[in-house]
């Protein structure tokens, strides 16, 4: 996958994007990253990006002709999507991330100060997305967000193949959240691990999972459960839960 980025501070990108698993998909080769200062596409001789808004009031505005440009010189592609980081955009969940993941090219376009002038939505704009119901002060981490949610779900960007299907809100978990995980010492602090983990007993193992990640959904999303995939055997479980948190 091919990801541009236009920003007023390129250089935010680069500690995040050459480490961890953002480094390991880039190379593999799975992702080329760039990101691009929009104040190269500035024409003028200040380079200026913004100015005030027409009708007043305070703050700048994001220039329409400084923003196209610096679009059209990274989209090749037409069928590119093109998309604003923004509050006001369709926000960010796991079936948008997998979305975009089917895509050959990404071009993610940074807001800041008030906003971007509303000419450009209309002339290069495909799509618009928030990372949640809060306003931060640019694109930026809203940018890397999108960036690490979309790249987890290619194809051998994660380690073990079909990892993302076992994450919460995957579809391998039917839209639930992850249960708990423990790993070695089997006693820490006075607490030890469940005995069906170390049990090896594999089909009983994946019960214990399968309910664990049910009741993690019931008491931290229940909002969840009224799109989750569920089995009979799912929902006797957490009737059991509700009537025994009722008693
Ligand atoms: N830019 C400012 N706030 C944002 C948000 N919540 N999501 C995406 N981009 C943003």
């Amino acid at each position: 996958m091919k990801i541009d980025v236009l920003t007023l501070f390129p250089s935010m990108f680069e500690p995040v994007m050459s480490q961890s698993m953002m480094w390991k998909a880039r190379d593999r080769g799975l992702l080329d990253f760039q990101a691009h200062d929009i104040r190269d596409y500035a024409v003028d001789k200040h380079r200026k990006v913004d100015d005030t808004p027409y009708g007043g009031g305070g703050g700048m505005v994001l220039k329409p002709d400084v923003l196209v440009r610096a679009i059209e010189a990274v989209k090749p592609e037409k069928q590119s999507p093109v998309i604003l980081m923004s509050p006001q955009g369709r926000l960010l969940t796991h079936r948008v991330a997998v979305e975009l993941s089917q895509h050959a090219h990404l071009i993610l376009v940074c807001g800041h100060y008030e906003g971007v002038d509303e000419r450009l939505r209309q002339i290069a704009i495909t799509d618009e997305i928030s990372i949640g119901d809060y306003v931060l002060t640019g694109g930026e981490l809203a940018a890397m967000v999108l960036i690490d949610a979309v790249l987890r779900q290619i194809p051998g960007v994660l380690g073990a193949e079909g990892a993302q299907n076992r994450d919460s809100h995957a579809d391998g978990l039917g839209g639930l959240l992850e249960g708990p995980h423990y790993t070695r010492p089997a006693e820490f602090r006075g607490l030890g691990v469940p005995a069906v983990l170390t049990s090896g007993h594999h089909a009983e193992v994946e019960r214990w999972r399968r309910r664990q990640a049910l009741k993690r959904t019931w008491q931290m999303r229940p909002d969840l459960l009224a799109g989750a995939d569920l089995s009979d055997e799912d929902r006797a479980y957490l009737a059991g839960l509700i009537e025994e948190a009722g008693d």
